[in-house]
């Protein structure tokens, strides 16, 4: 089949480009490689196969529709994106420009030039608010909500809080309703978090790899400082290994014609959650280290728990996360060590 992966050069974008060239697909890649570790993505990419790369701009209509139309694809992959809820605050038109235009234009190319294709989005938690309206419990080391104990479904109400969770929540919506309106075979996931190699972390977007960096640091010697975390360290997420995103997309991808125009909640689920103040027990069990750090202020809109309640993608995709949070910060670790001896 054919591929195209906006976003291509990305940490998702990157692992499943490479294994869908393993699975013998064919492979368009689009970037404007804008991403700390997206040039060294798309070194990686070709190192593994023969992929098209068109170094292009989800924000130009132009450069989109015709990269449609010269991939001729099967599957869009729209992974393309504004990330970081802070440079969403700091320039909100261009997060505007880059996931609610973006996301249009290649959803418009897709309506004229590939309609039977199948159209993944990468929404986010995010578009759930802050989850206030209800009850947490707080223990040593994590919140735990009281009335979703086994994470959130897709039940829960939208609710847009800041120029990232407007744009992604927007995006969201036109994904669903070009199904709803057009018929086309459009799918939303709406992700946690999620980690694994090739994820360049920054203090703004990759937590699990940010801090498996600090803590290779510390136990290296390399930078003995301690750390700053925003808020007290037991707000939870759910963590999703990228071998298991790979597997969920694959099956995205061969239920589209149930699954189209439904969204799904997905992460690492309730066994697969942890706060920050858990990850440095695992962190430090692991390399046998006792992280320092001090704590600032809370990020605003940050939930104090989100997990999401992945039963609907279970039953309708058929697919359950595999690697569990101390195998899957094992191989973080690894991944993040050999980046640095390069
Ligand atoms: N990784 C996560 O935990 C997570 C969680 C929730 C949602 N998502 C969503 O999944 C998608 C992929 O995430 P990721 O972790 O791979 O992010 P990433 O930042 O690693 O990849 C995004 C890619 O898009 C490219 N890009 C950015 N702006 C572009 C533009 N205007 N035109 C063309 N390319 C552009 C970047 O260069 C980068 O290679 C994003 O839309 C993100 O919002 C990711």
């Amino acid at each position: 089949m054919n591929y195209l992966i906006t976003g291509g050069c990305g940490f998702l974008g990157s692992n499943l480009a490479v294994d869908c060239l393993r699975r013998g697909h064919t492979v368009t890649v689009m970037d404007n490689l804008s991403r700390l570790g997206s040039s060294a993505n798309l070194q990686w990419i070709r190192s593994q196969g023969a992929c098209r790369f068109v170094h292009g701009d989800v924000r130009n209509q132009y450069e989109v529709e015709s990269v449609v139309v010269s991939a001729e694809p099967d599957v869009i992959f729209h992974l393309a994106g504004q990330v970081a809820m802070t440079t969403s605050l700091a320039s909100p038109i261009l997060d505007f420009q880059t996931n609610v235009a973006g996301t249009l234009y290649v959803l418009e190319a897709m309506r004229k030039h590939a309609p039977k294709c199948a159209f993944i989005y990468s929404s986010t938690n995010k578009v759930y608010g802050d989850l206030e309206q209800f009850h947490y419990l707080e223990s040593h080391t994590r919140y735990d909500c009281v009335e979703h104990p086994d994470g959130f479904n897709e039940d829960v109400g939208l609710e847009f809080h800041s120029p990232y969770g407007c744009s992604k929540g927007a995006a969201d919506q036109y994904v669903l309703d070009y199904h709803r309106m057009y018929g086309l075979k459009t799918l939303v996931f709406r992700h946690s978090s999620m980690y694994g190699g090739r994820q360049f972390s920054t203090t703004d977007q990759g937590w699990i790899g940010w801090f498996c960096q600090k803590a290779i640091d510390q136990a290296s010697g390399t930078d003995s400082e301690p750390f700053s975390i925003s808020g007290n360290g037991k707000q939870v997420r759910d963590v999703l290994h990228v071998k298991d995103m790979l597997q969920l997309y694959d099956a995205a991808v061969c239920s589209i014609d149930n699954a189209a125009g439904h969204a799904f909640n997905i992460g690492g689920g309730i066994k697969n959650s942890l706060s920050l103040l858990e990850l440095f027990t695992v962190l430090n069990e692991q390399l046998g280290i006792q992280l320092r750090f001090f704590k600032i202020d809370a990020r605003k809109s940050d939930q104090r728990f989100f997990v999401a309640d992945i039963s609907k993608a279970q039953a309708m995709l058929n697919w359950t996360p595999q690697v569990d949070t101390v195998n899957g910060v094992a191989s973080m670790l690894k991944w993040i060590k050999e980046l640095n001896d390069d």
